[in-house]
């Protein structure tokens, strides 16, 4: 499946896991299927359950009575562990964002490298475009999230340029939004600059943020004790969620009470985040910006 995607540190997660060749695995983000098969050929007599909320992905399915992809959300990670009558798991593979084949493919609307309509959901049965959000939000929610999601401190002069260019006409391709930006665009750092931008059309339309916090929050229900869960993240804002999450069990950045009695459900197994080497980055330039963490389901 290298076409469709290349997996980002494939021995180095599905180590990680510390596979139980009869456990039950959750891998959330199935894409090309290159770590679920890592995963499936640790198997015995164990199972695999894949997520992917985009119908592309289903093409790669493998054909094994060990395996099941379900095209859903992972958000809605207990529920549909619960529908296929699974209590508690061994291991969770979360690999978060996009597959490379959605880049690849111009017509899905992820990439300012060519002109595509500018459509970005992953599941395409969900109404929200990347178009209706350059068109339809406020001025304010649009800098809230080139705020957020693309990092940009002062995002006023950018946003009066989208609201300026949508009165002329609506946007609809990768080539307006080009367009309505070309003076930011300038130097050697135009196509960083507009990677970002793109990249936080995208999180908003797919709601990533959201999926992220809600998948988490089931993990320690669903994990057993001396479960691993295993996420590989691809920018600072998702990857600080996982590490705040892991930490201390909840999403709250201020300070934890040091007198609480609380005790996390996840212990972080790796102190430091992992990272590709740099034969990984040569081989595969999509892996630069992975981030992986691991944590342990620890008694109740
Ligand atoms: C980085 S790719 C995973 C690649 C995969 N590990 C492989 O080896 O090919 C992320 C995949 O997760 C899917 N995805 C992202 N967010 C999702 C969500 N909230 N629910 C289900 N699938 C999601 C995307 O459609 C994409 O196929």
């Amino acid at each position: 499946m290298s076409s469709y995607h290349i997996p980002v540190l494939l021995e180095e997660s599905v180590e990680g896991l510390q596979v139980d060749p009869s456990g039950v695995y959750v891998d959330l983000t199935f894409g090309g299927g290159g770590h679920a098969r890592a995963i499936l050929s640790r198997l015995k007599e164990g199972r695999l359950i894949a997520f992917d909320k985009d119908e592309a992905a289903t093409e790669n399915r493998i054909d094994d009575e060990r395996f099941v992809l379900l095209q859903q959300d992972f958000r809605f990670l207990k529920y549909n562990l619960r529908y296929l009558g699974i209590e508690k798991v061994d291991g969770i593979l979360a690999d978060l964002g996009v597959s490379s084949h959605h880049f690849d493919d111009a017509s899905r609307g992820f990439t300012y490298r060519e002109d595509g309509p500018l459509d970005m959901r992953m599941n395409r049965s969900v109404r929200l475009t990347a178009a209706d959000v350059l068109n339809g939000y406020t001025p304010e929610e649009l800098e809230r999230i080139f705020r957020e999601y693309a990092d940009v401190r002062h995002p006023r002069r950018l946003v009066e340029r989208i609201v300026a260019f949508r009165e002329g006409r609506p946007f609809r391709t990768a080539g307006d939004l080009q367009e309505a930006l070309r003076s930011f665009l300038r130097g050697g750092a135009g196509n960083k600059f507009l990677s970002r931008i793109f990249q936080a059309l995208r999180i908003e339309v797919n709601g990533e943020m959201e999926a992220l916090r809600e998948m988490l929050q089931q993990v320690p229900q669903v994990l057993r004790p001396g479960g691993r869960l295993v996420v590989i993240a691809y920018h600072s804002l998702e990857d600080r969620l996982v590490k705040h999450f892991i930490r201390t069990g909840h999403f709250k950045e201020e300070e934890t009470d040091p007198f609480s009695t609380e005790k996390p459900p996840l212990r972080p197994v790796n102190k430091k985040v992992i990272v590709p080497s740099d034969e990984e980055v040569r081989r595969n330039p999509r892996a630069r910006s992975a981030r992986m963490r691991i944590a342990e389901r620890i008694e109740e």
